[in-house]
């Protein structure tokens, strides 16, 4: 399919009326930005009930990784779906979960064995994770980072710190959770360059969390996103991974990492930690994991998951075919989806610092693989923050036939399918470039 190719004004008159009977009917908590009513699509292109043609760059909240519908998966799902639905991981055995949990113990960067604890998201990969912390090291205190997304059950949310939109109105959260600055490094918190400093953000942990608020053999995990993607797709030095790795095995602290986001592939490696050559002792998964079926994975080594029956389980959690279409996932990622991650994504990552030579109103641009950032703002010297111009770039690209999504407060994320082509990123780059010119004219 190529795209974008639009036919009517958007949104076009089937978008319209569907909208309308939403607005009605369905929550208004949801946040959607653009109105684009999906009927189908394949690989990284999106076909609206109009007939209109996207290039997609938000997969879903970067969650289609093999594409729209990869044939692979949809087998996979349709063979499994006729032998059958459910039978509830809780109380009896299936092979699709034995075999998804030996696959997570090949692919996740632990060493040793890895079990792992299945639930259906993102948020409940996170809550066994920080579950499972607390009751294994008998502790109550959970250390997450500022502008961190680990989900919105309350357990989770109580250490999402994105918006506070996400926050208000649901408090007291859970206590005995302590916030840090995560590493910000276009807006150093400690203001130094990442290139010389030793990530002294952390100092902020060492030597006012453990010292003022908690002590340390009373937390039970740190529970960071290796690349935090909605506080903006923002990517830390290795240091500081290496260094609250450090930190926490002197402690005796589990160190739990949320690759809710990152995982799977996105960043050009199976896992973002990779990268930075660190071990955690825990990891979510989810997004990705299953090609859009809902799954959440917790993985832990063997020795940390020592919870007793009945201690945490799901009735649809790891349900079979959600199973099936993740060990599909993986299969795809390994045999050329991570590697073209690396790079479609590096290539999509230059195009990007190129656009930044053109269009001042761009501060920054960051990322891995195809996990890049966009960050606006009003004076690169200032660094004020172009809110406004960072919703009028990803509106007139959605005009354009081009889907992104925001993160953060003023940076446009690019996370397309696994699957897209540098052709097809040629041409996000050509919209982009587009939808930015027209919107720095406007100021
Ligand atoms: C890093 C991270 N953790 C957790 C979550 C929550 O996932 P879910 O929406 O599937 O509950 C998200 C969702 O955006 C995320 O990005």
């Amino acid at each position: 399919m190529d795209a974008p190719v639009l036919k009517t004004a958007l949104p076009g008159p089937k978008a319209a009326a569907l909208i309308a009977r939403d607005n009605k009917h369905v929550s208004p908590s949801y946040t959607r930005h653009h109105p684009l009513v999906i009927a189908g699509g394949s690989g990284a292109v999106v076909e609206d009930v109009d007939g209109n043609l996207f290039l997609d760059c938000a997969a879903g909240i970067a969650v289609n990784s093999t594409g729209i519908s990869h044939p692979d998966v949809v087998k996979a799902i349709v063979d499994q779906a006729q032998r059958f639905l459910h039978m509830s991981g809780t109380d009896f055995y299936y092979e699709p979960q034995v075999k998804l949990a030996e696959e997570m113990a090949d692919i996740v960067p632990i060493s040793g064995e890895v079990k792992s604890f299945f639930g259906n998201s993102g948020t409940e990969a996170v809550e066994a994770a920080v579950k499972l912390a607390k009751y294994h090291t008998r502790r109550f205190g959970i250390i997450a980072f500022l502008g961190s997304f680990h989900g919105r059950t309350m357990g989770s949310l109580s250490l999402t710190s994105s918006k506070t939109t996400q926050r208000r109105g649901f408090g007291p959260l859970l206590p005995g959770v302590y916030h840090a600055p995560y590493a910000t490094c276009y807006r150093c918190p400690v203001g130094l360059m990442p290139e010389t400093c030793q990530a002294e953000c952390l100092g902020f942990v060492e030597e006012q969390t453990l010292v003022h608020l908690v002590s340390p053999d009373e937390v039970a995990a740190v529970v960071v996103e290796a690349i935090q993607g909605e506080g903006g797709y923002l990517v830390p030095p290795a240091q500081f991974h290496q260094r609250l790795r450090a930190l926490t095995k002197k402690h005796g602290i589990l160190l739990v990492a949320d690759e809710v986001q990152s995982g799977m592939g996105r960043t050009g490696k199976m896992f973002a930690m990779e990268h930075f050559g660190v071990e955690p002792d825990i990891i979510a998964t989810a997004k990705g994991i299953a090609s859009g079926m809902p799954l959440g994975v917790c993985s832990a080594r063997a020795e940390v998951m020592n919870w007793p029956p009945g201690a945490h389980a799901s009735t649809f959690g790891g349900n079979p075919v959600s199973c099936a279409a993740a060990i599909a996932t993986i299969k795809l990622l390994r045999d050329s989806l991570v590697k073209n991650a690396a790079e479609v994504g590096a290539h999509l990552l230059a195009g990007a610092r190129e656009l930044m030579s053109k269009h001042q109103i761009i501060g920054d641009v960051r990322g891995k693989g195809l996990m890049i950032g966009i960050e606006f703002v009003k004076d690169r010297t200032t660094k004020e923050r172009a809110v406004a111009a960072r919703d009028a770039v990803a509106q007139a690209c959605f005009y354009k036939g081009l889907l992104v999504l925001g993160a953060g407060k003023n940076a446009i994320r690019l996370s397309p399918s696994l699957v897209i082509s540098k052709a097809q990123a040629d041409r996000a780059l050509g919209i982009l470039d587009e939808a930015i010119g027209e919107v720095a004219a406007r100021r």
